[in-house]
C-alpha cells in the first residue's frame, strides 16, 4: 500500500543553488525560502556551513540566516565538521545534516577524507548537536552508483547507514547523487536496510533525475513504506563534486504525482510552480521540470 501522507524535505535552496553557476543575491535566496514556506513546504534545507571556497554559492550563510529566522518551517543546514556546527549554532540553527559517502572516491572528492575519516569527523559534530537539542540528519551519498567506481555494493551502503544511526543521526537520507538508480535497486537496498534493523521511519530518499528515474524510484520507495522524500523546487541542483550529477527530483513533479495518488503533502502546486518560474527568471534559464513547464504554459 501507499502512505496517506508524505513529508517533503525541500532541498532547492541548498542542493539546488549550490550547483548554479550564477551567484544568487542573498535577498533573493531569502525570498525563495519564504515563498517555498508559503507554498506549504514544512522542511526547507536553507544553506551549508561548509568551507566557503569549496562551495562559493553558499558562502553567504551568515547573511542568509537572520533574513529567514521568522520563516515558519523547519530549516535544516548542512554541516561537515565542528567548525561548521559552531557557525550554524551561533546563528540559531535548530536542525543540521552531516553528509557521508558510501564510496571512498566521493568521500575524497567531497570531504577530502576517507569514508572512515569522514565518519570520525562527524562523530563529535553529531554528539554536540544532540547535546544542544538539535536534530541531525545523515546524508549518505552514492548509495546506488558512483562516477569513479563501477558498482556500489549494497552491503557497503548498509554498513555506513548503520554507523550514521549508531552515532546518533535521527534520519538517514539515501542519496542517488548521480541519478543512476532504478526501482529494483531501490527495493533491494530498502529491504536489506530493514533486515539490518533500520526501520522505514528512519529513512528518506534523495533522488537525482539524471536518467529520468527519480519519480519511478520514489514510487518504489513509497510502496516499500518510506514516507520522507527529498526534492528540489523546479528541479534545481546537482553536486559540484560529483561529475554527471544533475538536478534533484523536481518538487513539482513529485507533488503532481502525489496529488494524483491522493497522498497529502500540504503543498499548493500552483504557488510552488509560480515560485520556480520566478526563480528561473533570476537564474536566467527555464526550469527543467516537466510539471513546471506544463503548468506555467497553461
Ligand atoms: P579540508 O580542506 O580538508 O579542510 O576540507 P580542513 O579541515 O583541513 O581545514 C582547512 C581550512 O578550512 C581551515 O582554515 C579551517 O578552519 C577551514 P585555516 O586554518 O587553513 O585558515 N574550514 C572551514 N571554514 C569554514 N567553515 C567550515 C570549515 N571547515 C574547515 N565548515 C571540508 C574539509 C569538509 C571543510 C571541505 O571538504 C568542505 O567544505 N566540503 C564541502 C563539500 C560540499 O559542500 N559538497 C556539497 C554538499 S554534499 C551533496 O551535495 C550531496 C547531497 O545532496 C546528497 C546526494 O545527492 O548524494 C547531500
Ligand atoms: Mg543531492
Amino acid at each position: 500500500g501507499l502512505p496517506a501522507r508524505v513529508r517533503i524535505h525541500e532541498v532547492g535552496p541548498r542542493d539546488g543553488l549550490q550547483n548554479e553557476k550564477a551567484l544568487v543575491p542573498v535577498a533573493i535566496k531569502a525570498e525563495f525560502i519564504r515563498r517555498l514556506a508559503e507554498a506549504g513546504l514544512t522542511t526547507i534545507e536553507a544553506t551549508s556551513f561548509v568551507h566557503p571556497k569549496w562551495v562559493p554559492q553558499l558562502a553567504d550563510a551568515e547573511e542568509l540566516m537572520p533574513l529567514i529566522d521568522d520563516v515558519a518551517a523547519r530549516l535544516p543546514v548542512l554541516v561537515p565538521n565542528e567548525r561548521g556546527l559552531d557557525r550554524a549554532l551561533a546563528l540559531g540553527a535548530r536542525e543540521i545534516a552531516v553528509f557521508a559517502s558510501a564510496t571512498e572516491s566521493f568521500a575524497k572528492a567531497n570531504l577530502n577524507r576517507t569514508v572512515d575519516g569522514a565518519l570520525e569527523m562527524f562523530e563529535p559534530v553529531v554528539a554536540k548537536a544532540k547535546d544542544a537539542g538539535v536534530a541531525v540528519r545523515g546524508y549518505l551519498s552514492m548509495c546506488f552508483g558512483d562516477p569513479w567506481e563501477e558498482q556500489v555494493p549494497i552491503s557497503q551502503t548498509v554498513s555506513v547507514s548503520r554507523r550514521l544511526l549508531d552515532m546518533g543521526c535521527d534520519e538517514i537520507s539515501l542519496g542517488d547523487t548521480i541519478g543512476v538508480a532504478t526501482p529494483g535497486h531501490v527495493r533491494e537496498l530498502l529491504a536489506t536496510l530493514n533486515e539490518a534493523g533500520v526501520a522505514n521511519d528512519r529513512l528518506a530518499v534523495h533522488f537525482h533525475d539524471t536518467y529520468g528515474q527519480a519519480l519511478a524510484n520514489t514510487l518504489a520507495a513509497l510502496q516499500h513504506g518510506v514516507t520522507t522524500v527529498d526534492a528540489s523546487a523546479g528541479g534545481l541542483g546537482g553536486c559540484p563534486y560529483a561529475k554527471s550529477a544533475t538536478g534533484n527530483l523536481a518538487t513539482e513533479d513529485l507533488v503532481w504525482m502525489l496529488d494524483g495518488l491522493g497522498i497529502e503533502t500540504g503543498v499548493d502546486i500552483g504557488r510552488l510552480t509560480a515560485t520556480s518560474v520566478w526563480m528561473a527568471r533570476h537564474l536566467g534559464r527555464p526550469s527543467p521540470s516537466r510539471t513546471v513547464r506544463a503548468l506555467s504554459q497553461k
